[in-house]
């Protein structure tokens, strides 16, 4: 009998001690030599410096399980490192706040204030996904890491890359490969269409561009190369754009490196590293613009080069980046159709027009004179968007281009026709005018 309760006594305290690993409670701040793991083991939250030096502490989330240095996917001080870490410890407060403090007492980081959940008790814990949540003993969330992420998006994730048209979340890439600090290159929604394409920036400028088209919005994709596969969703509600990765292991990031590069990486138990799942850009015309307007960057060809669209010509022969002109003049509505250019990333400095068939965009676009391109997507696929037509229209120079196999979508181009081609007769009924013109279109 006594034996008995010894034991159960024995297990009980076992699974608290256990349970507390994955916590910071406010009995149990968190000190300098120590560690939070969550209950899987995968994920470990504390103190770390990216260099031998040990000049700079951060604190940080990173793969427990990996061998080698540590693979850190959260920093929470990245631009305020402790200096003097001996004594520093996190703790959570009686207000229900986690701060952290160094050897001096200075406070170097802290989550936002929030008065109206301070009530005694709050704790933290590092959860299985690698997210640190800060919760009331009401079981409430107040604050968690994966709403305010660095550099890496993990399985499970939200990238809210837009809400109501304002830009949400910004990855900000490292400044060097051990040094966490904010470095220039970041990844965000593109203000001016937050819902339509992802901007990578140098400080302000953009360095390249992503767009959603048609097919990646429309739910969820896989991307792979070999043996790694990731599942991609992206959901576009009208008011809220986000996307999130999932895959049957933690062990996979998506991140902004320090050179610019957006990747997606999977561990490889075999060769015991990092594998490149995709990365972007690769292709040094891939960067913005640096096609020049009016042309754009073939991904078709093994060496990707710059090209001019359809109907265009260089300006100098020898130097893209001076871009295309038109080798015949457009005169507003007059002898002009529309070329249909497939597999095309469309160019940057869109207006997109709701509520619109395709005829009906291909109409707005022909109704201006400045107008030179359109493109159109029923995006009703999409997880609950309220309006699934995407009619984009373009005026002034197309920049920012890129033709692949896979991927892109068709970017119609308003063209003059050519001196050669006879207008159609007279009598010619204006139905088989709109057939003929429709073939063109879809070749
Ligand atoms: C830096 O810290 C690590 C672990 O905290 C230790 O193993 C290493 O010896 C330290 N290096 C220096 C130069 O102090
Ligand atoms: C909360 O913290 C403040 C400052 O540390 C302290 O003065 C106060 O007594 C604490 N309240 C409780 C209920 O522990
Ligand atoms: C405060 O906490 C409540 C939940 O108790 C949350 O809804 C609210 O957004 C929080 N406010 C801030 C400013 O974090
Ligand atoms: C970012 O811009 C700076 C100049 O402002 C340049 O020196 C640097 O190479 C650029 N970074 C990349 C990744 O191109
Ligand atoms: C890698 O190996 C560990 C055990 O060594 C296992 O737990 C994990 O699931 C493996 N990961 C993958 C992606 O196979
Ligand atoms: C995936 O493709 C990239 C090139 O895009 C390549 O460098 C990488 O090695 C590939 N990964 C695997 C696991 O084959
Ligand atoms: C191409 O033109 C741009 C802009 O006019 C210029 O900066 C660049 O040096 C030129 N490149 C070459 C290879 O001539
Ligand atoms: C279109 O052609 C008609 C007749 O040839 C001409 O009157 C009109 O000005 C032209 N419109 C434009 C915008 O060039
Ligand atoms: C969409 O356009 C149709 C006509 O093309 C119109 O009847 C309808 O009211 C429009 N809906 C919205 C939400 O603007
Ligand atoms: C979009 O596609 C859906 C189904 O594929 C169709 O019901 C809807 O009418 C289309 N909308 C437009 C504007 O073409
Ligand atoms: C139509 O023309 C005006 C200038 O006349 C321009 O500001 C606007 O962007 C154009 N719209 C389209 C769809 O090309």
């Amino acid at each position: 009998m006594g034996m008995h309760y010894i034991s159960i006594f024995f297990l009980l305290f076992l699974s608290s001690l256990c349970k507390s690993d994955d916590q910071l409670t406010q009995a149990k701040p968190l000190t300098h030599d120590d560690k939070l793991v969550s209950k899987s083991g995968d994920f470990a939250l504390g103190f770390f410096s990216p260099t031998t030096s040990n000049k700079s502490f951060y604190l940080g989330i990173w793969y427990q399980s990996l061998p080698g240095p540590h693979t850190v996917v959260w920093v929470a001080n990245r631009d305020n490192p402790i200096v003097a870490p001996l004594s520093a410890k996190l703790i959570v407060t009686n207000n229900s706040q986690m701060v952290l403090f160094d050897s001096r007492g200075h406070n170097i980081w802290m989550t936002p204030s929030n008065i109206t959940a301070g009530a005694p008790g709050a704790y933290a814990e590092l959860s299985n996904s690698g997210n640190f949540v800060l919760r009331l003993p009401s079981n409430t969330d107040i604050w968690q890491s994966f709403d305010h992420p660095t550099d890496i998006i993990l399985a499970g994730m939200r990238f809210l890359v837009s809400h109501k048209a304002q830009v949400i979340t910004r990855l900000v890439a490292w400044k060097g490969s051990d040094d966490p600090s904010s470095g220039d290159l970041s990844i965000s929604g593109d203000p001016s269409a937050p819902d339509l394409q992802l901007v990578t920036w140098n400080k302000t400028r953009s360095y390249c561009r992503t767009v959603w088209n048609g097919v990646s919005v429309s739910g969820g994709t896989y991307l792979s190369n070999t043996s790694s596969i990731l599942y991609q969703t992206v959901v576009n509600s009208g008011d809220e754009f986000y996307f999130t990765y999932a895959d049957n292991s933690v062990y996979t990031r998506v991140m902004l490196d320090h050179t610019g590069k957006y990747k997606s990486l999977a561990w490889n138990n075999h060769s015991s590293s990092w594998a490149l799942i995709r990365e972007y850009p690769t292709a040094a015309c891939e960067l913005y613009a640096s096609c020049g307007p009016f042309s754009y960057c073939d991904l078709t060809q093994m060496v990707p080069t710059c090209q001019s669209l359809e109907g265009f010509e260089t300006v100098d022969d020898a130097n893209f980046s001076n871009g295309c002109r038109r080798k015949q003049a457009l005169k507003c509505g007059n002898q002009s159709h529309f070329v249909a250019l497939p597999g095309m990333k469309v160019p940057d400095k869109v207006l997109h027009i709701h509520n619109r068939s395709l005829d009906e965009c291909e109409a707005e676009c022909r109704r201006n004179c400045s107008c030179v391109a359109y493109a159109y997507a029923n995006l009703s696929g999409a997880i609950g968007m309220a309006d699934p037509s995407r009619c984009l229209v373009w005026s002034g120079e197309l920049v920012d281009i890129w033709k692949a196999i896979n991927g892109g979508e068709s970017l119609y181009l308003w063209l003059a026709d050519s001196p050669g081609i006879v207008p159609p007769p007279p009598f010619f009924p204006s139905t088989l005018q709109k057939k003929e013109k429709q073939k063109k279109l879809s070749r």
